[in-house]
């Protein structure tokens, strides 16, 4: 019997891990796309979108069928092997009872007994399926409780705000390891206090660099240091709280303006939150909404336009004492008008020495911060006092370009060396 349910379990192992494999998918792709159903219906994509979310679901239902047909023909081999087993222990005990080796009320004992002993390994086969999905679900909540990274729980200091970039190499998990990482190994220091523009091409990793930067995600190998201590020792929550940042896709949660920019604290004092917002020169704007900061947003209240989410989503950067603020392509949706309050705003946050990172396309913002590093393929291709690599880039490009070309320089500052990379 223990044979039978040692052999159970291999044969359905694969099923079962197939079956909560196809499972999550599923949950998760139909999560995805409710919650951008508005952009599902308007391209169409409801039918395919059901059908994708289909062909998991029907992959779990199939694995989860084969993981019972299985369970259900060992589960009967083990019931019919323990019957019997029960017979010959009743003929064996007729027998010797014949015998006169032992009474009768022996045979009964004995039978008793068997049955005690048998019960629980016909259970476990019975109710295999269960253990084993049991077993996944904590295996995965374990994996989700630990969290990105070993951090421990001590409380670290303040931080100034110094940044450390050392030898980061990063490449997408689960990928091939003939694909190319895509930062490699970047290395710079910003100090506390300074601004810097990350410049460079489409896909050039900017964006990638940020969230290593803020610790969304984690180098393959290398190191990121605040104060020289690595981010990986912090207490994400606590590191959260030092760092502002503001993806490229800003996505605001649904809940009032107030609650996002207090990222969801529950006690956020009301000072504290208008205070981000000004900090990000928002209030007028957010005063201007039809309920102000208790203006509901989301799938149920008002709909954002793609500049009010991305200056909300930097007033929620401002939140608290950040002193480390990454900012990607924080005027991508901006107006003129937006455009000026964003630059108020990161020149304040330079008055008030927070160390500023901004990833941009526009020469005007970088012309403003202390230094520019333009990043290139993954690789720190310049970095300098801003002055100094727009001089040198607009020279570079009255040298590529022909004279009327060279005229509008610099238009976009990546261009320039896309052009040159293709
Ligand atoms: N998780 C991922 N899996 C696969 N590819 C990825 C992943 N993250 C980034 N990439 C790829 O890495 C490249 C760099 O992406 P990234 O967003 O960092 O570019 P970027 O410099 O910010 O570009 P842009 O200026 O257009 O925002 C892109 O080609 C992107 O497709
Ligand atoms: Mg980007």
């Amino acid at each position: 019997m223990v044979a039978i349910a040692v052999l159970n379990q291999a044969v359905t192992s694969t099923s079962s891990r197939g079956a909560a494999e196809n499972l999550a998918a599923a949950m998760n792709s139909a999560q995805a796309f409710s919650r951008n159903f508005e952009t599902v219906r308007a391209l169409g994509m409801v039918s395919n979108a059901i059908e994708f979310w289909g062909v998991r679901f029907s992959g779990f239902l199939h694995a989860s069928d084969r993981v019972a047909r299985v369970n259900a023909f060992y589960g009967g081999l083990s019931r019919a092997t323990r019957t019997g087993l029960q017979i010959a222990i009743l003929g064996a005990g007729a027998y010797l009872v014949l015998h006169n080796e032992i009474t009768a009320g022996m045979i009964f004992a004995s039978s008793m007994i068997a049955a005690r002993a048998l019960q629980p390994l016909d259970q476990i086969i019975g109710s295999w399926r269960q253990i084993v999905e049991a077993n996944t679900a904590w295996n995965r909540l374990s994996v989700a409780a630990r969290g990105p990274g070993n951090w421990h729980d001590v409380a670290l200091p303040t931080p100034r705000g110094a940044l450390t970039v050392d030898q980061v190499i990063y490449q997408v998990p689960g990928s091939t390891d003939g694909l190319l990482p895509l930062i490699k190994r970047v290395s710079f220091e910003v100090a506390a206090g300074e601004t810097v523009a990350i410049v460079g091409p489409s896909q050039a990793g900017k964006s990638t660099l940020a969230r290593l930067i803020v610790g969304a995600i984690e180098p393959r190998s290398g190191a990121i240091r605040i104060d020289g201590g690595e981010i990986r020792n912090w207490d994400p929550e606590d590191l959260g709280r030092h760092i502002g940042y503001l993806p490229q896709d800003v996505e605001l949660f649904p809940g009032t303006i107030g609650q996002n920019i207090a990222r969801f604290t529950p006690d956020a004092s009301d000072a504290s939150i208008v205070e981000a917002a000004l900090r990000a020169q928002v209030h007028d704007l957010i005063l201007g909404q039809k309920h102000g900061y208790s203006t509901l947003i989301g799938p149920t209240g008002v709909r954002l336009s793609g500049g009010e989410r991305q200056r909300i989503g930097l007033a929620r950067a401002f939140y608290g004492e950040p002193k480390i603020l990454v900012l990607d392509e924080p005027n991508a949706n901006l107006d003129a008008l937006g455009e000026a309050a964003l630059e108020r705003a990161i020149m304040q946050a330079q008055a008030q020495k927070r160390t500023v990172i901004v990833i941009t396309h526009r020469p005007s913002l970088a012309a403003k911060c202390d230094r520019i590093l333009m990043l290139c393929n993954g690789q720190v291709e310049i970095f300098g006092p801003s002055k100094e690599v727009l001089d040198g880039l607009a020279q570079r490009q009255s040298q590529v370009l022909p004279s009327e070309v060279s005229q509008s320089v610099p238009p976009h500052l990546p261009h320039i060396d896309k052009d040159r990379h293709q």
